[in-house]
């Protein structure tokens, strides 16, 4: 035997009581034989995949796994779900489970410059009532590009794993997930708990209990190469860098695809846990590391806002050397206590914050400049540009946005400009290298008919923008129909522009509330539409009936109506009915709606289209009345807060509680952890209580609990 109890094939051979000279018999050793081989054959995974340290060839684990599976096939009544021989990926599923997340799954603020993250720390010092310039230790990551996952253990094995999706709700890719060979199927180790409760909880439950660790899945830059290569020779299309090849991989109904491509995943969160507490961030990783989890080895604690400029200055440069991709730093606040105290809003934690690396700059030629229509009529000058890689990127086109910001650089066809990727995502031109200019450049008019439909476009004075005005002009309907489907409006998955755009060009639907009265046969006269797709799109679009009234009102795409806007709106007004009959001086009253927008949401509201769309929304069932959103109502306790029930409520049922929770902006949960914000208590409640109680979570009572409900507005009847 070898140190770390790992065995070479050719050792193996000696002790080997699985080989055909010495036949087995007693199911017993059999089992034993298989618990040996699966234990060596992860720990060789650990020692090749996350300590890139193995220490027997590829044929000696070739043979250690072929002799598993052979007594596995023989004895399938002994596989188990952790076994190494279920990382090779099942069927194909049909679809992706939906997983609701025990706690959120935070996205994370940015900060691009010294002063930006220095604004990031007073406000942490503020928020802890602590004078400034008081020393915050932080740890300080890279931050990997790549997809976020949670993985869940149960008693130390791998059970469930979940993309981020929406933060609140993701999609169960287990399967996927356990073809990555640097994901443990079981934790190698259990290290004794850190703090006084913990070992309560840990002695009373007997065992770790649940634990999730949260992380990033990635794709090497190598791998990316590998496969873009292989997918050139098939002529399928290519992935544009690490980060969307890592997404396209794990989101795959087959796992066997997942599993032909080599991903990897670094572990930097906890998650909903039990059993286990830690003092410090960075102890935390350490027990990640030691527990069989790759966690990435810059990680370093800064004791000093210094240091994490230092170790920002030291990565900026060397980055780009780095075998994966990483586009800035992540800084996270390491003592736990305080990360609990500073808490977080809706989307992000207050103790952390992206630091991004700047963007990289590259210069290429406009070879034209064309113009494209939204959804509100709106027409924008797009630059088409030589296309050049810019982060891993190919770029090819770059808004422009408007005349005047064509003028304002004085942008021309031809022009040598400087591109960058702004906020890392979207291209923008600069600047124009003026001194590159031959002379034949040509000056960019915008053009009198709609490129499209050919009616002549109009420019509302005072705005510095051309619309088309036909409502028919397909581009905009096309388009409008996407935004109407998109995530923060009426989050209608599986219909994308394409789908769209065979839709309306087969005069299946002429406006987004058409889709509702769309029959399965009509979906199926669309080119590759099959029954699974097709129910898959029905089921997106009956599950958008429930969404709330202020999506609703955002996703109609009326021009001016974002987000905000729309919430606005459904505060004040409460129904669609109400809305439609208010006048502009109504419309203004409402405090950050000025007299653009109102007369924009009135115009829109008195329209004929309007008319036809609200009969279309009562017939199709969608929710045309506030009741408090928990985007768009104002704080209350409970925004941003997993909220447990336990026991039974007398004035209401479980169901109805968790609804107005979710209304008031909480996440109802129904597991306690240190993220939870309030355990609800009712009649007969148990150990759900007694865990928050030692764990020092509020707990209300029915009275309590019913006081904030009235403090909020809601009645209950
Ligand atoms: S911590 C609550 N650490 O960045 C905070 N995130 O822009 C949880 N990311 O959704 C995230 N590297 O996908 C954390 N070292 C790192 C990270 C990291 C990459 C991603 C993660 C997150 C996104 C936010």
């Amino acid at each position: 035997m070898l140190e770390n109890g790992i065995a070479t094939a050719a050792q193996e051979e000696e002790e080997s009581f699985g080989n055909a000279k010495k036949p087995l018999t007693a199911l017993f050793s059999i089992q034993q034989r298989i618990e040996i081989l699966r234990k060596q054959i992860e720990e060789h995974n650990h020692r090749y995949y996350v300590l890139d340290n193995p220490i027997i060839s590829d044929a000696e684990y070739d043979q250690l796994f072929r002799e598993l599976k052979k007594l596995e096939d023989e004895n399938p009544e002994l596989i188990t779900f952790d076994s190494p021989t279920q990382r090779v990926g099942g069927a194909p599923l049909e679809s992706f489970k939906k997983v609701y997340h025990r706690v959120p799954m935070h996205s994370l603020d940015n900060v691009f410059s010294e002063e930006e993250f220095e604004e990031f720390e007073k406000k942490i010092l503020r928020f802890l009532n602590l004078p400034p310039d008081s020393p915050i230790e932080y740890v300080c990551e890279l931050k990997f590009d790549g997809l976020a996952v949670n993985l869940t253990y149960i008693d130390g094995i791998f059970t469930q794993g979940a993309t981020r999706g929406d933060g609140i709700e993701g999609e169960d890719i287990t399967q996927n997930l356990k073809t990555i060979k640097a994901i443990p199927l079981r934790i190698s180790s259990f290290l004794p708990p850190e703090n006084e409760t913990a070992a309560e909880i840990w002695s009373s439950s007997g065992s770790p209990g649940l634990i999730e660790i949260r992380g990033e899945v990635f794709m090497t830059k190598d791998e990316l190469k590998r496969l873009n290569e292989e997918r050139s020779q098939k002529s399928e299309p290519l992935f544009a860098n690490t980060r969307n090849a890592a997404a396209g991989s794990l989101r795959q109904l087959d796992p066997k695809i997942t599993a032909s491509r080599k991903l990897d995943m670094f572990c930097y969160a906890l998650g909903y846990h039990e059993g286990v507490a830690f003092r410090t961030h960075f102890k935390f990783l350490n027990w990640m590391r030691e527990s069989g989890f790759k966690v990435n080895l810059y990680s370093r604690l800064a004791q000093n806002r210094k240091q994490v400029q230092e170790y920002w200055d030291e990565w900026m440069e060397k980055v780009k050397s780095l075998p994966y991709g990483a586009d800035g730093i992540v800084v996270k606040v390491n003592d736990l206590k305080l990360q609990d105290q500073l808490g977080a809003t809706s989307h992000a934690p207050r103790w952390a914050t992206a630091y991004k690396f700047p963007a990289e700059m590259r210069s290429t030629r406009v070879k034209v400049i064309s113009v494209s229509v939204g959804r509100t009529g709106k027409l924008t000058p797009v630059a088409e540009l030589e296309p050049i890689g810019i982060d891993g990127v190919v770029v090819s086109s770059a808004s422009l946005h408007n005349q005047d910001q064509i003028e304002r650089l004085d942008i021309r066809t031809g022009d040598q400009v400087l591109v960058r990727r702004a906020g890392g995502v979207i291209p923008e031109v600069i600047a124009v290298l003026k001194d590159k200019r031959k002379g034949n450049e040509l000056i960019f008019q915008m053009p009198d008919i709609c490129p499209l439909c050919e009616t002549p476009v109009i420019h509302p004075e005072g705005e510095v923008d051309f619309y088309c005005p036909n409502e028919s002009c397909q581009s905009r309907i096309e388009r409008w129909i996407w935004h109407f489907c998109s995530r923060e409006a009426m989050n209608i998955e599986h219909v994308g522009p394409k789908l769209i755009q065979q839709l309306v060009g087969k005069n299946l639907i002429q406006d987004p509330l058409d889709l509702y009265f769309l029959k399965k046969e009509q979906f199926l006269e669309i080119e590759r539409m099959g029954e699974k797709s097709v129910q898959n799109i029905l089921d997106e679009i009956e599950k958008s009936k429930q969404i709330g009234f202020s999506k609703l009102l955002y996703a109609m795409g009326v021009r001016h109506v974002g987000k905000r806007v729309a919430e606005l709106l459904a505060q004040h007004f409460k129904s669609l009915e109400m809305i439609s009959k208010a006048d502009l001086e109504e419309f203004q009253s409402i405090e950050g709606i000025g007299p653009e927008i109102a007369e924009s949401v009135r115009h829109f509201f008195r329209s004929k289209t309007a008319a036809e769309i609200f009969e279309k929304i009562k017939r199709a069932g969608l929710k045309t009345s506030f009741h408090k959103e928990a985007s768009g109502a104002p704080d209350t306790q409970f925004t941003g807060k997993t909220v447990v029930f336990t026991g039974g409520l007398e004035s209401l049922t479980r169901t109805q509680a968790e609804e107005i929770v979710k209304d008031l902006g909480g996440v109802p949960s129904t597991s306690v952890s240190r993220q939870t914000g309030f355990v609800v208590a009712g009649k007969d409640s148990g150990i759900k209580q007694e865990k928050a109680k030692k764990i020092g979570i509020p707990i209300l009572n029915e009275e309590e609990f019913l006081k904030i409900l009235k403090e909020a507005g809601v009645r209950i009847s």
